[in-house]
């Protein structure tokens, strides 16, 4: 079976699909084979791999809401080894209209059912909210739920409400739930605040904080409006080598806790 995270964090704009995108990316070009899927209705990772939401026509919405198959939802990217299940402005309405369905929390999850071989990872990006798309994702991510964090000021004070969601998320619905780590994102190496907070958040989470920090970079905000990921769009830049350097972080601590079989 593929290893299932979801990029979670309730607060807006700290880089949740900035890291699926290109830290997908370049997991995928490490030679491994990625799916990644988009259930946030704003469909920004979706658009960042240059797939326009608004011709999309099999989206994560059919996939959660009416149940269709997974293999009719994923499609090729333009990116060698990176699938993508596609978020379309309908599943806005999808929060609605889960609400009374059966396994409403559990929805992606048993969608997810029907991976096979064919991916090594599988990353899930969710909307910056608490509520039953983002329940889903967590559900879902059978190897646990990578935070990425804003190096700015109160960024802890997000994390404590968020730490609490996924302890009721734990306790109600996947007991085995993980916290995969947290990735300290858009760090400024001019501001003593960037490096406070980084120091902050690695006490509050010691050893659950991964070693590479990601640098604020115009290359990296301005890759998605080219459709494209940092490791095609600007490769030799400071945002990608530290994605780059995520993927392999990530990929060799995977490796050594899930020896091959
Ligand atoms: N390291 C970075 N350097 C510069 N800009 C960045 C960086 N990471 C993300 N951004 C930009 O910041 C904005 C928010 O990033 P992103 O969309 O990844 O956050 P998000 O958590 O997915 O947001 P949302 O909560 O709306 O889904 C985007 O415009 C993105 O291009
Ligand atoms: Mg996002």
């Amino acid at each position: 079976m593929p290893i299932i995270y979801a990029l979670a964090n309730q607060k807006g704009g700290v880089g949740k699909t900035t890291t699926a995108v290109n830290l997908g990316a370049y997991l995928a070009s490490l030679g491994q084979r990625v799916l990644l899927i988009d259930i946030d209705p704003q469909a920004n990772a979706t658009s960042s791999l240059g797939v326009d939401k608004r011709t999309v026509e099999i989206s994560t919405y059919d996939l959660l809401v009416r149940g269709a198959p997974l293999a009719d939802v994923t499609q090729l990217t333009r990116q060698l080894r990176l699938d993508l299940v596609p978020s379309a402005p309908a599943l806005a309405g999808a929060t609605v209209e889960l609400v009374n369905m059966p396994q409403r929390e559990y929805r992606l999850r048993q969608a997810l059912e029907a991976l096979d071989q064919r991916h090594d990872y599988v990353l899930i990006d969710c909307p910056p909210s608490l509520g039953l798309l983002t329940v889903n994702g967590l559900t879902a991510a059978a190897d646990g739920v990578i935070i990425p964090v804003q190096c700015e000021y109160l960024a802890l004070e997000g994390l404590s409400q968020l730490g609490r969601a996924i302890d009721l998320v734990r306790r109600a619905l996947h007991p085995d739930l993980q916290l995969r780590g947290l990735v300290m994102t858009m760090y400024d190496v001019r501001t003593t605040l960037s490096r406070q907070v980084v120091e902050e958040v690695q006490s509050h989470f010691p050893g659950r904080v991964f070693k590479t920090i990601i640098p604020r970079s115009v290359r990296l905000s301005e890759a998605p409006s080219y459709g494209e990921p940092i490791s095609s769009y600007a490769p030799s830049s400071a945002g990608a080598l530290a994605y780059e350097m995520l993927a392999q972080e990530l990929l060799q601590e995977d490796r050594k806790s899930q020896p091959p079989t």
